[in-house]
């Protein structure tokens, strides 16, 4: 819904907004990372994370911790993010924050203190979906960079913590879902399967770090079959489990002593699977631009594989980078920025939405 701007301050807004100028102030608290970013005309001033450690001790996020968390977190980082964009409050056009998906305590956080801060300067308010945000991070540019970005329409394989998607992008927010996980996605398939091996919460890293060093022939694991372009990954944990529950059985040091090779190869499985649905779409799409989206695509056998594939495939790849990989605010301010050109602003009835869909 569009908000009304009646203030002088409203129509300078509206005036720079003709000329694509604008400073986003954008708000990332879906999940577990609490975090601010700045976007003054397209480019990113700043991005800074608050994590919260503590959901590691009990081997997943907490949801009640992970609000209270926010609650902490989330003026010093808005401050910080202000402060090493060298934004003053005040020269802000626009609130972006998300809307969803993701847990209703952690999201309630990030959309009140918006709506408050977006109420108290008289600037609009915008309202942004994650896995939207996921994809967009495509185009984020710094001050100056002239990047090589994905051309619509293009695919973007988004795997996180909470998804795994393959979306077909015809402009910034024209996204089709054509495939996704019929039950867990591929980051919670990483962080079970490195549960079992007792590593600690997120262990998707832990895996992708151990998996470095080891042998991905070595050990091999039935690929999940799914119809379409869906994928499944619930049936390949359990499989894992009664691998290492058996292997554990003969040897009690079995999982330390083949760490690596263990590592290498389920990480293997689930990259292969994750590619073979990809394939078949960018296929029958006739689709050549394809890119990585969301926390797994942090994965550096998943960077370097899609890489070797799309040179093969004759595809143009993109890879984000690091810091805009997993949850983080750049993503919303510059899918907030996109927003605010078209002034698709929210009022202050706007809520959380933590099953919101593309
Ligand atoms: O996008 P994200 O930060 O949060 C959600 O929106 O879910 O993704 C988090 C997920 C976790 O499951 C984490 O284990 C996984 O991304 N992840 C990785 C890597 N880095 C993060 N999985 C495999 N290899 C990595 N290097
Ligand atoms: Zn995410």
């Amino acid at each position: 819904m569009d908000c009304v701007i009646l203030t002088d301050r409203g129509k300078l807004i509206l005036n720079r907004m003709s000329e694509r100028k604008g400073i986003i102030l954008g708000i990332e608290s879906s999940c577990d990372d609490t975090s601010a970013a700045i976007i003054k005309d397209g480019r990113i001033l700043s991005n800074l994370i608050a994590r919260q450690p503590i959901h590691e001790q009990y081997g997943g996020v907490v949801p009640e911790l992970a609000s209270r968390a926010h609650q902490q977190n989330i003026i010093p980082v808005v401050e910080a993010a202000l402060k090493e964009a060298g934004v003053t409050k005040e020269e802000l056009t626009g609130i972006a924050f998300t809307a969803g998906p993701g847990l209703m305590g952690a999201l309630l956080v990030g959309v009140s203190f918006a709506k408050s801060l977006a109420l108290s300067l008289g600037i609009p308010l915008i309202q942004v979906n994650h896995m939207q945000g996921h994809i967009l991070a495509h185009f984020i540019q710094k001050p100056g960079e002239d990047k090589p970005m994905p051309q619509f329409p293009f695919i973007c394989l988004t795997v996180s913590g909470g998804h795994t998607q393959l979306v077909k992008v015809t402009d910034y927010f024209q996204m089709e879902v054509l495939g996704e996980t019929l039950d867990d996605a591929a980051g919670e398939a990483f962080d079970k399967i490195a549960k079992v091996l007792h590593f600690p919460y997120p262990g998707g890293p832990l895996i992708d770090k151990y998996a470095k060093e080891g042998d991905a022939t070595r050990f091999h694991f039935t690929h999940p079959r799914t119809t379409k372009y869906n994928y499944s990954f619930s049936g390949l944990k359990t499989q894992f489990l009664h691998f290492i529950r058996n292997c554990e059985r003969d040897d009690s040091d079995f999982v330390e002593k083949n760490k690596a090779d263990i590592c290498a190869s389920i990480q293997d499985t689930i990259i292969k699977t994750l590619f073979s649905k990809l394939k078949k779409l960018a296929e029958d799409e006739g689709i050549n631009q394809i890119a990585i989206a969301g926390g797994v695509s942090a994965n550096s056998h998943l960077r370097s594989e899609l890489q070797k594939l799309g040179k093969k495939k004759k595809w143009e790849t993109f890879v984000p980078e690091f810091q805009y990989c997993t949850d983080n605010a750049g993503m919303i301010a510059i899918a907030g920025y996109y927003h605010f050109l078209n002034k698709d602003f929210v009022g202050q009835e706007v809520k959380a939405n933590p099953r919101m869909k593309i």
